[in-house]
């Protein structure tokens, strides 16, 4: 088993490139299936989910290959079959947007009940209620969902909760559909408006992507194309807590700052420094740092995908946070590994009250899930002494070259097989 090794108390300085974003190449990966043609899709970062979902298209009968670092070239010219299995999709959330793409390509899809972080509960009610809405029949059996529609009709679709999977899929559903298709109370994640972009690069006619009204009107046909993700909003936002978390001074590079306003506020709030340029952010800390509460909303409030990272910040800064997460109905497992290192952190529900002042101390603990991993690695940055954090699929699964990004910024980490010795400076 491979696990993190960080020596912490290093404070992370100099600068750092975000990668593409997993959330919109994800969804922008299966998409292209919507496409009888070629897409290159640039900035595509080299993560376990991205593998994972190229080969899911090569075992469809497309072809989908890295040609150079952060693009990817996928031609589903040759796709001709409507099933993903449940060894196919399990893996990955983002697999469910397969229901969406081949729904819209061919009519009919076949996929097994998507997989991902487990946050608790993660229906797909209201992705199979707007592929009925737009004509569609399901029926669930033997864990794989089948979809089929004679023909796809636009409709309007009111959304009961904001959905980023939901108002995706049913974009797929509707872009090649006949007629509008109206799609209310959408989610506004930037994601949602790189494959809005995309897809009409593409030649769809999508109008409102980034607003809770998006407006589809189907087409023929999409042809292929060449196409540019956004960066990590994510990530961008994970190097910013960490910097701050380590009293640090960084220039996070190639990022949206607009897409990055909520973390921005509330750094701010604490009493960091932040300085936004056109196409960077420089997060800077010294000293104490304040409490602050946080919720999590969906877009433009503050992510629930940084709500992990955040928190962890929170057990330095002076006084009781509260952090409330409105999104996931439990999204608080990690909590436990950072009581390991000395966090005091009690959670009831929906709600943590983080009590600030803890000096962590270095601990091995696992990752539960994604961004809780990452969460990990900024509470062993911040602690003293060793933190080995286990369970590294899960990181892997989302951050391009996290570790080597941060030793490039001065942290001391290392990737070690279990059992594998490591020496840091100092330490015997
Ligand atoms: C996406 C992100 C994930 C992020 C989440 C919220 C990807 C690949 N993943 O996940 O990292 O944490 O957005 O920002 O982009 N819901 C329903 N019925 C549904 C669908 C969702 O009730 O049919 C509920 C969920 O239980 C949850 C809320 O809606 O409480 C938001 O989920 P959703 O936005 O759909 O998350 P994902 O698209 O799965």
């Amino acid at each position: 088993m491979e696990k993190y090794v960080i020596l912490g108390g290093a404070k992370l300085e100099g600068e750092v490139e975000i990668s593409g974003a997993k959330n919109s190449a994800v969804a922008i990966i299966v998409a292209a299936l919507l496409v009888k043609d070629v897409c290159v899709i640039e900035n595509v970062p080299a993560v376990s989910d991205t593998y994972v979902l190229m080969d899911i298209i090569n075992q469809l009968g497309g072809k989908a290959e890295f040609v150079s670092k952060g693009t990817l070239r996928i031609d589903a010219r040759g796709v001709d079959c409507i099933e993903a299995p449940y060894e196919m999709v399990s893996k990955i959330r983002a697999s469910s947007y397969l229901m969406g793409a081949l729904l819209g390509r061919f009519g009919h899809a076949r996929v097994a009940m998507p997989g991902g972080c487990d946050f608790g509960v993660r229906p797909i009610d209201l992705h199979l209620k707007g592929f009925e809405a737009l004509g569609a029949e399901y029926t669930v059996e033997h864990g794989l969902v089948d979809i089929h529609a004679e023909k796809l009709s636009g409709a309007e679709i009111y959304m009961d909760t904001v959905s980023v999977g939901a108002t995706i899929n049913v974009m797929l559903a509707a872009a090649l559909a006949q007629g509008q298709t109206v799609i209310e109370n959408a989610a506004k994640e930037p994601h949602i408006v790189d494959v809005a972009n995309f897809l009409n690069s593409m030649g769809a006619n999508i109008k409102g992507a980034g607003t809770d009204v998006i407006k589809i009107k189907g087409v023929e046909s999409l042809h292929g194309g060449t196409y540019i993700v956004i960066p990590d909003q994510i990530e961008a936002g994970t190097f910013m807590i960490a910097a701050a978390a380590t009293n640090g001074d960084v220039l996070i590079k190639n990022v949206i700052p607009k897409h990055l306003d909520s973390v921005t506020a509330k750094l701010l709030e604490m009493g960091a420094e932040v300085e936004e340029y056109d196409d960077a952010i420089r997060v800077k800390a010294s000293g104490n740092l304040k409490k602050v509460n946080v919720k999590t909303m969906p877009h433009p409030g503050f992510p629930t995908d940084l709500q992990p990272q955040m928190l962890t910040l929170l057990t330095r800064t002076e006084g009781t946070s509260i952090v409330t997460e409105n999104v996931w109905d439990s999204r608080f497992k990690y909590v436990d590994e950072l009581r390991r290192m000395g966090a005091n952190v009690t959670v009831d529900g929906r709600t943590a009250i983080v009590e600030g002042g803890a000096q962590l101390t270095g601990s091995p603990v696992s990752s539960t899930d994604l961004r809780a991993g990452a969460a990990l690695v900024i509470a062993g940055l911040m602690a003293n002494g060793v933190t080995e954090v286990y369970n590294l699929k899960y990181i892997d699964r989302g951050y391009e070259n996290f570790e080597q990004k941060l030793r490039s910024l001065g942290a001391q980490i290392t990737r070690r097989k279990d059992g594998e010795k490591c020496h840091f400076a100092g330490i015997a």
